[in-house]
């Protein structure tokens, strides 16, 4: 099938690409020149596993391009939406600035009887407004929301969990979501759940799911912060709950908190939202899933703090990570670079590494020091501190490797991803995230 992307960012580039794989036609628009550039040499735009593969097989057989200009999504059946929907400057809401420039850019090219399918995440009530604007030329709007994470994007595209489609109701609704399911055949093929439904479900769908994430996260650092001031370990207590089948292990990893594109802005704009729809009580409980979140950035920062004595003015440290998580570079509002430029406000002498991230971070903080490799960035450090648990430093960063480095022997593991047991055993002063 024919099948236009508007928008090639984290979302678009990888189901662009990702659609191309499973054999249609594909071609991905967006209005950053630049990185249409890039795409259309088959490479990626930013660090995904698995995407330069795809983008490179695309290309090579034809059936993947990348284009600035609006006017080739004409003559595809289906164009997907996914730009992007920041937080605005001035609020918690969302900034659907992106979302009606590329779908007001897209009428003039969309003809009867194609299918017009959002995936930005937007707030409850956007696909009905948008439909306003599209049932004239013919075309019809369903929305499908897109549960990718970053790192595992690629899989995430080809293989979801489960495919919501929002449609409008009747006949036109049944098509579209017909459409929709030749369009994701190999998951439909595997009996992939697949969810009919109608706009305000499906818009919700995705932020329900990404509130209740993220709010997962932040109990188990609430936890954490009752298992500092109790001498509880907030690690085994997880274990402990997490072997509860209805409660699970997953996302109950203790820390310095979520960040990136998604989580912060969404649980913000999910707010925003309720307050707008009169609703605002119901959802009070997300301003408390960000504060707690917040507050372990601000944790982590006085655990270094007092680890040094009482001050980190002069004294080197080494953070080991900038990416808002594993496997990606994105630095989107990440709790790694945020408790970076907190210790340097305190005059810490900081170095910064990542696998991948690097070059997002300097732009963002050119004041901060990075260094690329691990050994070097922690050679004749005061301290080190784990803020995204890349395996690099997770696993293969024996304690007595970095002793050999270091000046000072202080760790704080912001992730509690470290063998605390290893590292005080080879003679480091350990600090977890709610751990004695
Ligand atoms: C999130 C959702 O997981 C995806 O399902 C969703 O599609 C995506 O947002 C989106 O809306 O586009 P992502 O932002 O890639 O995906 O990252 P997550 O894997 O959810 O991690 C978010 C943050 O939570 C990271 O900073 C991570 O370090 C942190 N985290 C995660 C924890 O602090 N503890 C955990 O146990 C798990």
């Amino acid at each position: 099938m024919k099948l236009s992307v508007i928008g090639c960012g984290y979302l678009g580039a990888v189901h662009a690409a990702a659609m191309a794989s499973i054999g249609h036609e594909v071609v991905g628009i967006d209005v950053d020149q630049r990185k249409i550039d890039v795409l259309s040499k088959g490479l990626a735009p930013f660090f995904e596993p698995g995407l330069q593969e795809i983008l490179t097989e695309g290309i090579a057989s034809g059936r993947l391009s990348f284009t600035t200009d609006m006017a080739a999504a004409s003559g595809a059946k289906v164009h997907f939406v996914g730009v992007g929907t920041p937080q605005q400057k001035d609020g918690y809401a969302a900034d659907l600035t992106y979302v009606n420039a590329a779908v007001d850019e897209l009428i003039p090219h969309l003809a009867p009887g194609d299918i017009v399918a959002g995936k930005s995440t937007v707030p409850v009530g956007t696909a009905a407004t948008l439909a306003e604007r599209v049932v004239p030329t013919g075309a019809t709007l369903i929305w499908n929301p897109e549960f990718l994470r970053e790192g595992w994007a690629v899989q995430d595209t080809i293989d979801p969990d489960r495919l919501v489609a929002g449609v409008p109701a009747g006949d036109e609704g049944e098509r579209a979501a017909d459409i929709l399911r030749e369009v994701y055949h190999p998951s439909v093929a595997k009996s992939t759940p697949f969810i009919v439904t109608d706009y305000a479900t499906a818009e919700l769908v995705k932020v329900a799911a990404n509130a209740f994430l993220a709010t997962k996260i932040s109990f188990i650092n609430a936890m954490a912060e009752i298992a500092e001031v109790t001498g509880a370990d907030v690690t085994q207590l997880a274990d402990a709950i997490g072997h509860d089948a209805r409660i699970g292990r997953r996302f109950l990893g203790a820390g310095i908190g979520f960040g990136g594109g998604c989580l912060p802005k969404d649980i913000r704009a999910f707010s925003a939202r309720a307050e707008e729809l009169g609703r605002g009580e119901s959802v009070a409980f997300l301003r408390e899933v960000d504060a707690i979140n917040l507050r372990r950035r601000d944790r982590a920062v006085e655990l270094v703090v007092d680890a040094l004595g009482g001050s980190v003015f002069g004294k080197k440290v080494t953070l080991l990570g900038a990416a808002f998580k594993p496997h990606s570079d994105d630095i989107r509002d990440s709790p790694a670079l945020d408790v970076a430029v907190r210790l340097r406000g305190l005059g810490a002498d900081v170095v910064v590494t990542d696998p991948a991230a690097i070059e997002n971070a300097r732009r963002l903080h050119p004041q901060l020091t990075y260094v690329e490799d691990r050994d070097e960035a922690i050679r004749d450090a005061d301290a080190v501190v784990l803020v995204t648990e890349w395996d690099e430093y997770r696993r293969e960063l024996p304690p007595e490797h970095a002793s050999a480095l270091t000046a000072g022997r202080v760790v704080v593991d912001g992730r509690n991803g470290l063998d605390a047991a290893a590292w005080r055993a080879a003679g480091w002063a350990y600090y977890g995230m709610g751990r004695p």
